[in-house]
């Protein structure tokens, strides 16, 4: 059986995502949807809250595990006896970004491989802090993330919001 763990961050899932687990689906056997701690991010969506979403989103897929990890990615595909990364590329700015991180984890396990996928046209231009922006501001985010958890991605986002104006709780 040979399964690829699919790491990031997902703060939240978007339909980018979910076509790379689509897709990938279809060519292991499983994927390991794995959210992990990005350090150059400050989240806004927890861990849990990350992993129930995409468990929503992909609950039609049948070989996909979504789980969560704290430590290195080299260390997780040890412990789920896989030596494969996916990743979806949308731009050369993801390119020089995910090579960078292919070649330290190669450097810190020979073993390991990463495999790139070029995203959907369609959302190739979608990410997960442009989605939080314009939900943050009103905007539609139907489209950009899967149909099912557009509702819970607002409520997050407009419930984080209340009761704070330019960083002074309102009366
Ligand atoms: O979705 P992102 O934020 O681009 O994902 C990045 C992520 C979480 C996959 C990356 O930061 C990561 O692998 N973090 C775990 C720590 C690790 O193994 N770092 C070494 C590789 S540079």
């Amino acid at each position: 059986m040979k399964s690829a763990i699919y790491p990031g961050s997902f703060d939240p899932i978007t339909n980018g995502h979910l076509d790379v687990i689509e897709r990938g689906a279809r060519i292991f056997d499983k994927i390991i949807v794995a959210v992990l701690i990005n350090v150059e991010k400050k989240g806004l969506f927890d861990i849990e809250e990350r992993v129930e979403l995409i468990k929503k989103a992909t609950q039609g897929i049948g070989n996909v595990e979504i789980i969560s990890f704290e430590g290195l990615l080299i260390d997780l595909l040890k412990q789920k006896e896989t030596n494969i990364i996916l990743k979806g590329l949308r731009t050369v700015m993801d390119f020089e970004y995910e090579l960078q991180m292919a070649l330290m984890n190669n450097k810190l396990d020979k073993e390991v491989e990463t495999l790139f996928m070029a995203t959907a046209t369609e959302t190739s231009f979608v990410s997960s802090s442009a989605v939080k922006q314009v939900a943050k501001f009103g905007g539609s985010i139907e489209g950009l993330v899967p149909s099912n958890i557009v509702d819970d991605i607002e409520r997050k986002i407009n419930r984080d919001d209340r009761g704070v104006v330019n960083g002074q709780t309102r009366n």
